[in-house]
């Protein structure tokens, strides 16, 4: 099983991928869109909480490592540089490699891929305020850039568990801060 609190990130690339039994469709209408297990049915409960389903729709869950670096050799052709180590981590190194991270949209015509739109209001805003409640946490929030290594990405949930996510928006700690909190007392609970 995949530890729901592993930290991946640029200087924590992902050691081994997930258990391909792990993972399933995220719903019956994206069959392509996988999560694991656990993932996907808290999301399930927090879309059906914020009467959010239909109105959220999944972009992209779990990637192979060949998937992501798909993905970084087409932005650096298309984007360039800065925007895609702003905005696609690292082959290896991509919390979707763990097949606990989805990227989620605002149901509306022409869905970016990589910069979906979720805007701070209506049901997004609703669904991100109450995400810690059921083990998710936004993952790039604003201002912690230099922290995460990522640019704010409002559309990147990361599913971390129960007590954790709500710890972890309690008290505004990113994962990584989260960790380093957690390594000082340690790991234990
Ligand atoms: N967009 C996030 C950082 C990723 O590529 O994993
Ligand atoms: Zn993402």
């Amino acid at each position: 099983m995949m530890d729901s609190l592993i930290l991946v990130n640029r200087t924590h690339p992902l050691p081994a991928p997930p258990d391909p039994a792990e993972l399933a469709p995220v719903d019956e209408k994206h069959p392509d869109i996988l999560l694991c297990r656990d993932a996907r049915a808290w999301l399930e409960r927090l879309l059906d909480a914020v009467g959010a389903r239909g109105a959220i729709v999944p972009v992209s869950g779990f990637r192979s490592r060949a998937e992501q670096q798909a993905i970084w050799d087409s932005s650096l052709a298309e984007h360039g540089r800065a925007f895609t180590e702003t905005y696609v981590a690292r082959p290896g190194c991509s919390e979707h490699e763990t097949g606990l991270a989805i990227d989620l949209a605002e149901n509306r015509p022409d869905i970016d891929f990589l910069c979906p739109q979720f805007p701070d209001e209506g049901v997004c805003r609703l669904f991100r305020l109450a995400a810690p409640e059921f083990g998710f946490v936004l993952r790039y929030p604003a201002g912690k850039e230099h922290i995460t290594g990522i640019g704010h990405e409002p559309w990147h949930f990361r599913y971390v568990g129960r007590p954790h996510a709500g710890e972890m928006a309690l008290c505004g700690l990113t994962l990584e801060e989260y960790w380093e909190r957690r390594g000082t007392r340690g790991r234990a609970g």
